[in-house]
């Protein structure tokens, strides 16, 4: 197994040290090749994506990431900004399927800023579109018409690309409960109304799994009022930014949430759900267990090891029950520990 290792900004490295001690602790055969990504890589050539990482991302089976990003780097050039690093190798490695779970653990309900009769049990699966959209669409840009400045990005979607997502969500949720909900906004937007007609027709052939449809805005109102509802969600690039931000905030620990951005052959990006977080970045105090838990995604999915990844998973439960807590979801009564400690706590655990 080729892992090619991108730990990126902020507290990234921090959190990938932690996950690349539990890969090794697993004792498989692993090859792991450490690249940058991002505004990291930005400082040191000048490019988000440099050529030696492209080449190390595009020879490995599997690429696990930290986080980029960071003030430092938003007054750039917009090809010179670390997001320009994530999108260049989700586009180049052809990631189009973006799975980002919403799982409320048992022994952080507290965490949640709903009631917790709202949020008990939560089970969420998005399944977000990630290669195409307003996202990569031209023509794209800011120019001057009519004498005043004029912003501009194309929505566009074919019905293969639409056609493939469906089918990821429809598996996925055969090995869940059975339920796919489809979002768009075609009330509005042609291309989502091409959404939806091929959801209706790719459902036909999963007959088994119930497929409901509703509207973005609608679904921001769900997400909150009764998120219970829904099992997996599928939608294009932009809403399912939005949307798996708002879900992942309803277990109210972004910081425990891993995702998975995978190929046509299950090659995959894997990367904690939340972001670089530069103001405690150095601090030894980020919660590395969304980047340990994308771990255990990565072997589940590209190397379909269901064992190793429940093993993994099962020690995360372990540590969360013994009452370690980092600070973002710490509550009075746990033991409080630092990146370090929780990494310690969960190799313990395995
Ligand atoms: C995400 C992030 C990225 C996105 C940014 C950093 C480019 O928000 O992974 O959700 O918009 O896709
Ligand atoms: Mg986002």
């Amino acid at each position: 197994m080729k892992i090619c290792v991108l730990p990126g900004d902020g507290i990234g490295p921090e959190i990938t040290a932690e996950a690349v001690r539990v890969l090794k602790a697993l004792d498989l055969a692993v090859e792991m090749e450490e690249a940058l990504l991002g505004g990291c890589a930005v400082d040191a050539t000048g490019d988000p994506y440099p050529e030696a990482t492209q080449k190390l991302a595009q020879a490995a089976d599997a690429v696990l990431l930290g986080a980029v990003g960071g003030p430092k780097w938003d007054s750039y050039p917009r090809e010179q900004r670390p997001e320009r690093g994530l999108l260049g190798i989700r586009k180049q490695l052809g990631l189009f399927a973006n799975l980002r779970p919403a799982i409320l653990y048992s022994e952080l309900a507290n965490a949640s800023t709903l009631k917790p009769d709202v949020v008990a049990g939560l089970d969420i699966l998005i399944v977000r579109e990630l290669t195409g959209d307003i996202y990569f669409g031209q023509p794209r840009g800011i120019e001057v018409r009519n004498g005043e400045r004029f912003g501009l990005n194309t929505m566009h979607y074919t019905e293969s690309e639409i056609r493939r997502i469906l089918r990821v969500a429809f598996e996925a949720a055969r090995k869940r409960s059975r339920k796919v909900c489809s979002v768009d906004k075609m009330n509005v937007l042609e291309c989502t109304q091409l959404w939806r007609d091929v959801a209706i027709e790719t459902g036909r052939e999963y007959p088994d799994v119930e497929l409901s449809h509703m509207l973005v805005d609608n679904a921001a109102m769900q997400l909150v009022k009764n998120p219970r509802q829904f099992d997996v969600m599928v939608t294009g690039n932009m809403f399912g930014d939005i949307l798996s931000d708002e879900a992942s905030m309803l277990t109210g620990s972004i910081g425990m949430l891993p995702s998975a951005s995978l190929d046509a052959n299950n090659k995959g990006l894997y990367e904690p759900c939340h972001g670089s977080a530069p103001d405690i970045a150095g601090k030894g105090v980020a919660n590395p267990l969304a980047t340990i838990l994308s771990v255990a995604m990565m072997l589940r999915y590209t190397f379909v090891n269901d064992a190793a990844a429940r093993r993994i998973e099962d020690a995360v439960k372990k540590v969360l029950a013994q009452g370690f807590r980092t600070g973002d979801i710490y509550e009075p009564g746990m033991k409080q520990v630092g990146t370090r400690e929780m990494g310690d706590a969960v190799l313990a655990a395995l």
